[in-house]
């Protein structure tokens, strides 16, 4: 498939400070985690799934780790890094069951570091199995329709898009949100089963500069 957007520059990413290599196992991988509520909900439900719950913030990421040493779950990994270098290093192709990203900042004076305007996206298609799915939630409606149009007309991925209930309450932002009254949504985007990117047989390698495998669908 020829994405329509400019390929991202996976081989300039550095590995993450203190990176720990991870196992070729199936994972659910949150980003941008904040202090963890929903990743500790989730590993709590799910004791068959493993999460990794990424948070770059460190006032956030140690709100986290705190709750998770009290509760003890042994299916959660939580991590302090940058989601974009560490799933650049750490995640191996069509590894990933779910992922989730969760009241993402708006940027509203930086659209192209929104999540699907970003080209880093098709790295993170590629790390998704078949069937797999991204679950994106805001709670502004003009994120959502920007979303929405850049997976019909860049990304090309079936999505289905839902209304949050009123009483829902995964995260502190969603509980925040909800409780002003504002309208909550979330796409649930899936990766087909012969879907295919520019990054399907890069390898992560720890602690080096990954190389761009493929090489053909040159862009812009
Ligand atoms: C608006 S908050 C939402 C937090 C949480 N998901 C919630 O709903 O309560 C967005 C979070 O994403 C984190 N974040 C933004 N970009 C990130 C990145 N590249 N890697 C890891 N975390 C990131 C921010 O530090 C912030 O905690």
């Amino acid at each position: 498939m020829i994405m329509p957007i400019r390929q991202f520059q996976a081989q300039r990413m550095h590995a993450p400070r203190d990176f720990q290599r991870i196992e070729n196992t199936p994972i659910c991988v949150e980003i941008g985690a904040g202090k963890g509520k929903h990743a500790l909900l989730f590993s709590e439900q799910h004791p068959d799934l493993s999460l990794i719950a990424i948070e770059r913030t460190r006032e956030k990421f140690l709100a986290m780790q705190k709750q998770h040493q009290s509760e003890g779950q042994t299916n959660l990994t939580p991590i302090h890094a940058d989601a974009l270098p560490w799933v650049v290093h750490a995640l191996y192709p069509a590894q990933v069951q779910q992922f989730f990203i969760l009241y993402p900042n708006p940027e509203p004076h930086n659209p192209a570091q929104r999540w699907l305007n970003m080209p880093f996206f098709e790295f993170l298609i590629s790390r998704l199995q078949p069937n797999g799915n991204i679950t994106l939630a805001s709670n502004i409606p003009e994120y959502i329709a920007e979303a929405e149009q850049q997976l019909q007309e860049v990304w090309k991925l079936p999505y289905e898009k839902q209304i949050i209930a009123s009483d829902s309450a995964r995260t502190h932002f969603e509980i925040k949100y909800l409780e002003r009254g504002e309208l909550c949504q979330q796409l649930i985007i899936r990766k087909p089963e012969h879907y295919s990117t520019r990054f399907d047989e890069m390898q992560p390698r720890q602690g080096q500069a990954v190389e761009t495998l493929s090489e053909q669908a040159h862009v812009d």
